[in-house]
């Protein structure tokens, strides 16, 4: 037969498929856990790739595809090709691969074509055999024993075949010619490096003639959640007599039935949540076939635009999570699958949003077993026709949306989500897609998954713009969802009447590189409002494909760019809570705190009364929570213990009362961690952190230490200031303002002079500012010195200094007015008054700078670690006493930026054991010690191509800019920038 083109045509979607259904492995009677029904066609195939789909009829061939395994190489199934060294990488968010031109693809369009054999007995061939794909990027053409026998598109969904009729007894062939872009690709137009195959598990299943085709188990519960009643609605293929046992957890058979339309009732039901993941299971058994279904029960309504779940408010910890591997790719194994599950429960976190396409099916079950709420999302995601003419256009984001063209396909996306998927007790919301706009193609499919499962809620982001004059029906959107919101206007979204639905953030808090910086904010909010469901962050991996190792053993990971690809977006996939390889960010530690399952107020100083509140959905503290608690004071611990039997009901709060005073004098905190009471079956074990609170109760005013008078000179040339006591000699240079070299005990402490500090590299959430600051100048300041006059007086010495930093072609954007005092030991005492130009942005920080020799490699602190903290992303950290090496101190960023810093700090000593070099200030200020100077991170688009600076870089600031998210964000909160116009930095600098 001669090859019929499918991938261009949006009305042939599937070909020889059968109708959709839910999810189920079907077993023999006598199976136990796996199924002698379903044989794993996973494995090596042979495989011949194309760079373009004419080569895969070549002249002569007559468009007949040509399966001679000779010469084919080897793939594994399933894998993507790009990592089976086949094609290219390439990484694009919004843009198209290819030119915006639907439902045309290139000509030029890369295929590879898999083949292999299997066996059938004669009895197998008595049955039905079914041929099941569960994921295949883009699209594919099947051919049984070199006979057509379909196609199917849809690359996150499954396409299942009865081939029965196209078997042979013995040695039977399959092959699959996967082609990488479709008319489907328009849809798929996912934030992701763009990958191809067969990506997912491939199997036979073999069924008895007459069989259960399909089911829908449906739950209803009472309001007062007394009672419950399960119905399956039942397809069949013949007239199986089907009965159906329903079990509890245990195993214990609670009711038996047959027919086909199974009805249990139960009283007292043990409803499902995310906490307590209790599941019922179904069994289903014809003559010659089992099916075991788990099932989970729950209400789910909105009452006064209000989510209940059980009755209960319940509150959505959320993150939007890829298929993504550096190794792998798409293709994820369950274990894979498990580690991000448990990481993400070890992190508090209770929903997942599978941006944006439907997991692997199993992928719910494990969320339904393990206990997360899902947005369950269609394959759909098609903001690339927003830049079709270059820029970013409102109304042709719509254009899929609108074009009836797609209509066909955006029905049958969402349908075979819902119709896979709906036995999972964890889908929460259907979602229609990501970005796509929308039009009449989204309201007709709203429309039949509210027909179709009433049940859950529904989900779209995308829906506030009328496009070319549509005027948007959301009459099937249960939720309001938006990403990104400032939260300023979520404030404005709870009190503005025309909104009436409850409110989720589907994304926020972009935890691209060092960040995000803005959790807590949002969290208040989510706290403060019923109608805010909570939020999913952007996003829970980071995307990149592994390179090996350098020569010195540093881990290759590579992103957008990285494969000559063109378009591509850099490291814009690089933003997860997790680096590629799962070491968590310290922005999945700083979540995890902000969603920490109980949170501390101090109540009463002086009895000690201390109020919890339990920030659990269904579970009370007694169940779960030890509590140990510490008394600190200026750091240190002075009293602690331990409770474990606090009872607090979920959503409820309790006051507890500490036995010990609380001192009245010094730095004083009440350290309150969180940790599990027992043993979780699977996620962690007792005594796992779940969080802390520190509760600051005093800081106290900080007092000067006097200076030491003596004999201190100074001497003065037309350069520099010369300040020689005992046991000392600095140089003052009277062009740059700072020291350039200070030699104590014989020793230079100073590899190099220090200078003034105004620039940090970059973050990623700083892209946006940072063209405004390399604006102002603040990566290539220029000192000017105005005046500087040193004087000795009364036993110290007195450098006065004005000057201003300004950059080439620029006008001053800062001027600086200093006093260093320096005193007869050594001891520097600084007070610098700043004045900026308010017309230039936020400053990214501002302080000094110091290299020190490389033996000065570990700082002894009292500030927030031990991770890194910044004013705006400390929540993982505490007030306290820390000790670490540079090495500890660096955050590894795959895209080197600012990192390290450390916040709220009263002192800091920097030391190699035997020198020291300390920084106090009356102030609370920031510091980072680091191999790297930040040019050298800001230069460098890797962590492995960073070259160590020969000194250690010390950097002290009078204050660090926050964080935030802006990668993707709202600007950073004004609160969180260094935007002051008039600033002092008082220090002492101690060196030792
Ligand atoms: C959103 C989009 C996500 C991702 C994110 C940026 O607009 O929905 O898929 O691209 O931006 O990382
Ligand atoms: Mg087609």
């Amino acid at each position: 037969m001669e090859f019929q083109k499918m991938h261009e045509n949006p009305d042939v979607l599937h070909v020889g498929t059968c109708q959709n259904r839910s999810y189920f492995l079907p077993k023999a009677p006598e199976d136990g856990e796996e199924s002698t029904r379903v044989c794993l066609l996973n494995g090596t195939w042979s495989f011949r790739y194309f760079d373009s789909f004419l080569d895969v009829f070549p002249e002569g061939s007559e468009g007949e595809i040509c399966f001679d395994e000779e010469d084919m190489d080897e793939i594994e199934v399933p894998s993507c090709w790009q990592n089976a060294g086949y094609d290219r990488h390439q990484y694009t968010n919004v843009r198209y691969p290819f030119p915006y031109d639907p439902p045309y693809v290139p000509d030029e369009n890369p295929c590879g074509l898999y083949l292999r054999r299997f066996y059938m007995n004669a009895e197998d061939l008595t049955q039905k055999i079914y041929l099941n794909f569960e994921g295949v990027d883009s699209c594919f053409y099947l051919w049984i024993n070199e006979q057509f026998a379909g196609y199917s598109q849809v690359s996150h969904s499954t396409s299942e075949f009865d081939i029965t009729d196209l078997l042979n007894e013995g040695e039977n062939s399959v092959a699959v010619l996967v082609v990488k872009w479709c008319d489907g690709s328009y849809l798929e137009d996912q934030d992701k490096l763009r990958m191809s195959g067969i990506f997912r598990d491939v199997y036979l299943i073999r069924r008895p003639l007459a069989h259960i085709r399909d089911y829908f188990v449906k739950t209803t519960v009472s309001d007062d959640l007394s009672h419950a009643d399960i119905r399956v609605e039942m397809d069949f293929i013949g007239l199986p007599d089907v009965t159906a046992e329903l079990y509890d957890a245990e195993g214990a058979l609670l009711e038996s039935t047959a027919g086909a339309e199974p009805n249990f009732a139960l009283e007292n039901p043990h409803l499902w949540n995310a906490e307590d993941p209790y599941q019922y299971t179904i069994v289903f058994r014809t003559a010659d076939e089992v099916i075991e279904q788990k099932v989970g029960i729950s209400k789910i309504e909105i009452r006064d635009s209000v989510l209940y779940f059980n009755n209960v408010k319940i509150k959505l910890r959320g993150v939007n999570r890829h298929d993504s591997d550096p190794v792998t790719g798409y293709t994820i194994s369950r274990e894979q699958a498990k580690r991000d599950l448990f990481l993400m429960k070890q992190h508090n976190i209770n929903a997942v949003r599978t941006s944006h396409y439907p997991n692997a099916p199993w992928f719910l079950q494990l969320c339904s077993e393990y206990g997360f709420y899902v947005i369950a999302e269609a394959d759909i995601e098609g903001h690339g026709a927003a830049v079709q003419t270059g820029g970013y256009g409102m109304d042709e984001y719509a254009d899929n949306a609108l074009n009836p063209i797609f209509d066909k396909a955006i029905m049958d996306r969402i349908q075979r989500s819902v119709i896979r998927d709906k036995n999972n007790a964890c889908v929460l919301m259907w979602s229609y897609g990501n970005e796509t706009g929308w039009g009449p193609s989204f309201e007709k499919a709203g429309a039949w998954v509210r027909e179709y499962d009433p049940s859950r809620l529904t989900h779209y982001e995308n829906t506030y713009y009328d496009a070319r004059g549509h005027k948007n029906d959301l009459s099937s959107l249960t939720t309001e969802s938006r990403m990104y919101s400032a939260p300023e206007w979520i404030d404005e979204y709870m009190v503005d009447p025309k909104y009436t639905k409850p409110l989720v953030l589907c994304e926020y808090i972009h935890a691209m590189g060092n960040g995000p910086g803005d959790a807590e904010q949002y969290q208040q909010l989510i706290m403060k409002y019923d109608r805010f469901m909570g939020g999913f962050v952007w996003e829970w991996c980071d995307h990149a494909v592994y390179g090996g190792t350098t020569p010195d053993n540093r881990d290759i990971f590579r992103y957008g760019g990285d494969f000559g690809e063109y378009p591509h977006d850099g490291n814009f996939c690089m933003d997860g809570l997790v680096y590629p390889d799962r070491t968590p960010h310290t922005g999945l530690l700083e979540y995890k705190n902000v969603i920490r399952p109980v949170r501390a107020a101090l109540v009463n100083r002086e009895t000690g009364e201390i109020q919890l509140t339990n920030y659990r959905d269904f579970t009370n503290t007694e169940e779960f929570l030890t509590l140990s608690w510490e008394i600190q004071q200026d750091g240190d611990t002075v009293a602690c213990g331990v409770m474990d039997d606090i009872k607090i009901a979920p959503h409820e709060s309790g006051v507890i009362t500490l036995p010990d005073a609380i001192p009245t004098e010094g730095d004083v905190a009440v350290l309150l961690q969180y940790s599990a009471k027992k043993n979780d079956s699977v996620f962690f074990e007792k005594g796992h952190p779940l969080g802390f609170d520190q509760l600051i109760v005093s800081r106290e005013a900080r007092k000067e230490e006097a200076l030491r008078k003596g004999v201190v000179v100074a001497e003065e040339d037309s350069r520099a200031v010369t300040v020689t006591g005992d046991s000392f000699r600095y140089v003052f240079s009277k062009t740059e303002g700072v020291f350039t070299s200070m030699v104590k005990n014989n020793m230079n402490i100073m590899t190099r002079p220090m200078t003034w500090n105004v620039w940090r590299a970059p973050t990623d959430n700083d892209q946006f500012v940072r063209k405004e600051w390399e604006q102002a100048g603040y990566n290539e300041p220029a000192i000017k010195v105005y005046a500087c006059n040193a004087k000795e007086e009364d036993g110290v010495v007195v450098i006065d200094c004005k000057l201003s930093l300004a950059a080439v072609y620029r006008r001053p954007f800062l001027h600086l007015d200093c006093r260093f005092t320096v005193d007869a030991e050594g001891k520097v005492r600084a007070e610098i008054n700043g004045k900026r130009d308010m017309e230039r942005p936020f400053l990214p920080r501002f302080g000094l700078r110091m290299f020190l020799p490389k033996s000065f490699d570990t700082a002894e602190y009292y500030g927030y670690g031990p991770y890194e903290s910044y004013c705006d992303k400390h929540h993982a950290s505490s007030l306290g006493h820390f000790a670490q090496t540079a090495d500890d101190l660096f955050e590894d960023y795959v895209k080197p930026q600012e990192n390290g810093s450390h916040f709220g700090c009263a002192r800091v000593t920097i030391t190699d054991g035997a020198g020291a070099v300390t920084v106090t200030s009356p102030e609370d200020f920031s510091f980072n010690l680091s191999h790297y100077t930040q040019e050298e991170m800001t230069e460098k688009m890797h962590n492995y191509e960073l070259t160590e600076s020969p000194d250690n870089v010390f950097c002290f600031d009078c204050k660090m800019s926050g964080v935030g998210s802006n990668s993707c964000g709202p600007r950073l909160a004004k609160a969180m920038q260094f935007d002051d116009e008039t600033f002092t930095f008082k220090f002492d600098l101690t060196v030792e």
